[in-house]
């Protein structure tokens, strides 16, 4: 028996609708919000609001590109959380009333889940998936956790940070220098232009699994502070130095904890997800080590790396073979446990 499922992701300023059948993509339309760009980050009440105008004419496009019709579709999985509330709101609620007027089954999903599931999707015959258990590094704009994977909803967190995240990280250094909301990707592209060895930020030393990425931006606040005092200019004159080397410093960080518990754990898959797994410092440092120290190595398609309905609806299509369905009175969670 065939499975279509239509899934809905909400969580931030992504509006975004996708079907897939039998765990196949047939559709994954993204509506992405340049309303926050003029802020230098996400203004969640204008988010809601983008959400509400982008939501049905986004899933009517996800529909349409997958050539299927409503009547096609056997359940809704849709973003419960974490996330934004009144983005979350958005899309729980539209999916609570698509899967009422339509009588099938309504999934929830955790975004996390969602990130690292997108490992599953199937593009076409020869799509790669990483074998259970393997190790993912997951890392977000919202989250840097380090999860060891048994199975397709068995998942454990072994290690996370404890401030920041590293799109945090990320976002916020760019900021110092003036560089538009997402820094990320506008750090990635500099820094392809510049020496990662030009400059050295001071790393943390946390024990154990844990990340922490705070320190990192204060430490780079304070190095632009010192020497523009002698140079009014140093940050543009140095833009992709500075790119290169915050880039390399924290693909360092990153790589540092996933060998470790891939040494303890004696884990061979590795994988990367979420919006930092784009990067092409980390995409390229983790082929090498992975090389280096016989891992197979899983790296997202760059489409499914930031936030998509895709994920969303692999994982409710896991769910949905287990039956796990969700009651109607489910709230979304800004916070929702792993
Ligand atoms: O997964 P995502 O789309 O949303 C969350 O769930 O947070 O991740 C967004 C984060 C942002 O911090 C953004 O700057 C970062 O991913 N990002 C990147 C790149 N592309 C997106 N960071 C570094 N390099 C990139 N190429
Ligand atoms: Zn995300």
């Amino acid at each position: 028996m065939s499975v279509t499922i239509l899934g809905i992701e909400s969580s931030c300023d992504d509006t975004s609708a996708s079907v897939i059948r039998d765990g196949y993509l047939l559709s994954n339309l993204i509506s992405n919000q340049d309303v926050h760009k003029a802020y230098g980050g996400v203004v969640p009440e204008l988010a809601s609001r983008a959400h509400q105008a982008n939501i049905i004419p986004v899933v009517d496009k996800a529909l349409k590109d997958a050539g299927i019709s409503k009547d096609e579709i056997d359940a809704v999985a849709f973003t419960r959380g974490p996330g934004l509330l009144g983005s979350l709101l958005v899309g729980a609620s539209f999916a609570k009333g698509f899967a009422l007027a339509r009588k099938i089954p309504l999934v929830e999903v955790n975004h996390l889940y969602g990130h690292i599931l997108a490992h599953f999707i199937k593009v076409d015959e020869g799509s790669k998936h990483p074998a259970f258990p393997f190790l993912c590094l997951l890392v977000s704009g919202g989250h840097t956790q380090l999860v060891v994977v048994r199975d397709y909803l068995e998942m454990e967190i072994v290690g996370q940070t404890i401030d920041d995240a590293a799109g945090e990280a990320f976002d916020k250094c760019a900021k110092v220098m003036d560089l538009p909301y997402p820094g990320g990707p506008v750090i990635d592209k500099l820094a392809a232009q510049g020496n990662p060895n030009a400059f050295t930020f001071a790393k943390p030393r946390i024990a154990g699994y844990d990340y922490s990425f705070s320190g990192l931006k204060t430490s780079f606040l304070y190095f632009l502070r010192d020497n523009i005092q002698s140079d009014p200019h140093f940050i543009e004159n140095s833009k992709a130095d500075l790119c290169a080397s915050l880039q390399q410093t924290i693909v360092d960080i990153l790589l540092s904890k996933v060998q470790t518990v891939a040494k303890d754990m004696g884990i061979k898959e590795v994988a990367i997800a979420g919006g930092v797994s784009a990067n092409s410092g980390l995409r390229s440092a983790l082929t090498a080590l992975g090389q280096k120290k016989g891992w197979n190595v899983y790296i997202p398609a760059f489409k499914f790396t930031t936030d998509n309905a895709a994920m969303i609806a692999i994982t409710g299509y896991y769910k949905y073979l287990r039956g796990e369905f969700a009651s109607h009175d489910l709230p979304p969670l800004a916070r929702m446990p792993f």
